[in-house]
């Protein structure tokens, strides 16, 4: 048996307005929410056991996993004030059943990976670690933790979001999925916040720890902003990251009752949500549309987020945007690059050509 805990307790705030009511791992990519995808990929590479480490919006997820049959034993627990991703492990660990030489995979909640996961609990034995990191290499490291290894793999130092030119010393980062041997987690301490990239990694390091580093240079995405969020859903639905939740692939996911005009065009691998509607000559291309959402007759949306219940306006370009739940868009308007709409929000026709780089 091995186990899990999933870190699903941040507020997903660069993905704001979608996350003020959903919680970053339960918003749908690919027609479900996000965290079905890492919950059914564990369990096909043998996690029998998954503890969900909920703080933000915890209701949402116990809402859901009361429903849900994903063919593996998931249990919650909740921190009452967020305990930061150490001090969310160290959390987790009643609820563990695993014993103190076992291995335990602790995965970010945000990340979708093509990554080997059995072979990765099976490197972390053989090398008899305390700690195995999942790293892969990316083109700018900066918004990552970096991990230089030596020649073994074994890990030299852990840096979380370099702020200095001189602390890029390496462009493999922590990839967000690790193996502790449970006794590791022990010694976490219990009850206080405690970052696992800033505190726990370099205060094992600094002890001597054997912290191992395993690289993988398949598929690896953190789904963490609007434009890597629609890439995530994107890239699962034309097949080119993998999911078991995934059962069919092509150009656009359309779910249950969604409905699209004959001549409009649904493409690049977007995914149009539960009753959704898509209008005579709308084109919608590598978007995420969600449940219920409107696009109206002539609309353009590319590379943008509309939420659940939304409405975008007769011939009203999105670009990169991002609409927030139930938020009225008028006719002819222009959002483009980053713009960001709140829920419920309503914008009268004609009323924004807005650009913005945030
Ligand atoms: N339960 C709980 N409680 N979970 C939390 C908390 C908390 O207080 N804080 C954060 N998390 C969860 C988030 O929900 C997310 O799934 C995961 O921990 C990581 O947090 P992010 O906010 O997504 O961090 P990041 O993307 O900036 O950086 C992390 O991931 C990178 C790879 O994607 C770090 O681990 C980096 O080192 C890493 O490179
Ligand atoms: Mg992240």
């Amino acid at each position: 048996m091995t186990e899990a805990v999933l870190l699903v307790g941040g507020q997903g705030t660069r993905l704001r307005p979608l996350t003020v009511n959903t919680p970053k791992p339960m918003l749908p990519v690919a027609g479900v929410p996000f965290t079905v995808h890492q919950i059914t990929r564990a369990r096909d590479a043998g996690v029998t056991r998954i503890v969900l480490a909920t703080s933000y919006r915890a209701d949402v997820f116990r809402e859901f996993i009361e429903d849900a049959d994903l063919g593996i034993d998931v249990v919650i627990a909740t921190e009452d004030e967020p305990l930061g991703t150490g001090g969310a492990i160290r959390h987790a660990l009643p609820h563990l059943e695993s014993g103190s030489d076992d291995p335990v995979l602790i995965f970010n909640g945000d990340v979708l990976s093509g990554l080997d996961i059995a072979g990765l609990v099976r490197h972390h034995r053989d090398s008899r670690s305390d700690v195995t990191l999942y790293l892969t290499p990316v083109e700018d490291p900066r918004a990552y933790g970096l991990v230089p290894t030596d020649a073994t793999g074994r890990v030299q130092a852990f840096l979380e979001k370099p702020k200095t030119e001189a602390e890029i010393v390496t462009n493999t980062i922590n990839a967000g999925c690790y193996v502790f041997t449970r006794s590791v987690i022990d010694r976490i301490p219990a009850g206080r916040p405690v970052s696992v990239e800033r505190e726990t990694f370099p205060g094992l390091l600094a002890e001597g720890a054997l912290v191992t580093g395993v690289v993988d240079t398949g598929y690896w995405l953190d789904l963490g902003t609007p434009l890597s969020f629609v890439q995530g859903s994107v890239d699962l639905v034309l097949g080119r990251a993998p999911s078991p939740a995934v059962t069919s692939t092509g150009e656009a996911l359309l779910l249950p009752g969604a409905s699209v005009a004959p001549d409009a065009r649904v493409i690049g691998g977007s995914a149009i949500g539960r009753d959704a509607v898509v209008g005579a000559g709308a084109i919608v291309d590598g978007a995420v549309v969600f449940d219920g959402a409107t696009i109206a007759e002539g609309a353009r949306v590319e590379n943008s987020i509309v939420g659940a219940g939304a409405v975008v306006g007769a011939g009203t370009v999105l670009c990169g945007a991002v609409i927030g739940d139930g938020a009225v868009l008028g006719r002819g308007n222009e959002l483009l690059d980053g713009a960001r709409v709140w829920p419920g929000a309503h914008l009268a026709d004609g009323s924004v050509r807005f650009s913005s780089d945030a």
